[in-house]
């Protein structure tokens, strides 16, 4: 075990986890509780920059803990936890909001998306303008030498090295650590099933993991493929084409893969049939994850208990730099 520290966080403003999510940073984070000391935690206080519904945010807060738990998190390997059962986040952000210029914060993209669609600056909550700041406090409470996250996470863990360096900087002390982003080059941004946008669950194109089988088969039936293929016997592109990018992620029968992508080139596959193998292969490579959600389900004590230990050993580390952070600032009382 390296000796080494990350952290990294989900939003549960959705309902459940989708293929981008999984491929561009969970499957990552899992593989680094092997690894390295390991804090992920599920950040229900971003959630509320976009949820407004009580029913709704407890609901997407209890899914995401299951999905994250049943991809692969393990409790005895790393530290999983809520991020409002940890005040110390909500404190650091007030502390950390000192260190940041508004013209800094005004660069961000998750604030200039919402510009760019439409939305003017008379509807943008302040809990979205701030959530760099919040995010930043997530992350440099546990001193961590990396954030493994999706390539659109890169700007947030730039915007947090950068408040690190300003609050050293004042104090001209190492107080805090700037840590670094980790971000797969292969698989840091998964396309969406519009085969033109990043998948996400704001634009809808999605494919979910944990959803209903029909629901899981109408988001790939309905993905795009090679726009210039309009009947099955004209030969096709397979680069960059999103049933081929999932096949390469998900179908483990490379065999397949490859007959599917040799005769869809030659114009002797339907669109029908490579998605269909893609809904196989889906089911095939998430089955245990599934399993292993259903047993949680039917285990809510257990779910608590892994949070609630989860939080308390978080607490200790986050604590500890909080408690730091008010000693360099000079509130002690
Ligand atoms: P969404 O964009 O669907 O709202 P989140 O912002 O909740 O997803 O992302 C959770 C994690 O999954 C982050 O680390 C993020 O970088 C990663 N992620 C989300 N969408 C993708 C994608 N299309 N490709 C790669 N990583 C992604
Ligand atoms: N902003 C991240 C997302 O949308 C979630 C997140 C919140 C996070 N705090 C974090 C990720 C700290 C990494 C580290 O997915």
């Amino acid at each position: 075990m390296e000796n080494k520290r990350v952290v990294s966080g989900i939003n549960p403003s959705g309902s459940s986890l989708h293929i981008g999510n999984y491929f561009g940073a969970i499957k990552h984070q899992i593989g680094l509780q092997e690894k390295m000391e390991t804090y992920y935690f599920v950040a229900d206080l971003h959630a509320l920059t976009t949820v407004k519904d009580k029913e709704t945010l407890q609901e997407n807060i209890k899914n995401v803990v299951l999905d994250y738990l049943a991809l692969g998190l393990n409790p005895d390997r790393c530290v999983f936890f809520r991020q409002s059962d940890v005040p110390q986040h909500s404190q650091m952000a007030v502390v950390l909001g000192n260190y940041v210029t508004y013209s800094h914060m005004k660069r961000m993209h998750a604030f200039k998306d919402k510009l760019q669609k439409g939305e003017n600056e008379e509807s943008i909550n302040m809990g979205l303008f701030n959530y760099p700041i919040l995010m930043a406090a997530d992350i440099l409470l546990y001193k961590p030498d990396g954030v493994p996250v999706g390539e659109d996470q890169r700007q947030h863990v730039e915007i947090a090295r950068d408040i690190a360096d300003s609050f050293n900087k004042a104090y001209k002390k190492e107080v805090l650590v700037l840590p670094e982003p980790m971000i797969s080059t292969e698989t840091g941004k998964i396309i969406g099933t519009d085969g033109t946008r990043k998948m996400s669950k704001s634009l809808g194109n999605v494919i979910e993991i944990f959803a209903d089988e029909e629901i899981i088969k109408k988001q790939i039936m309905g993905c795009f493929t090679d726009p210039n293929r309009l009947k099955a016997t004209d030969p096709g592109t397979v680069e960059g084409n999103p049933v081929f990018v999932f096949h390469d992620l998900f179908n483990e029968d490379k065999a397949e893969v490859e007959d599917l992508k040799n005769r869809y080139r030659e114009g002797r596959v339907g669109d029908v049939e490579v998605k269909e193998k893609l809904f196989a292969a889906h089911q095939r490579y998430f089955e245990a994850a599934k399993k292993k959600r259903e047993e949680l389900t039917r285990n809510p004590e257990l779910v608590q208990k892994i949070l609630r230990d989860g939080a308390n050993k978080a607490i200790k580390l986050a604590s500890a730099t909080i408690n730091e952070v008010y000693e360099t600032v000079g509130i002690v009382n």
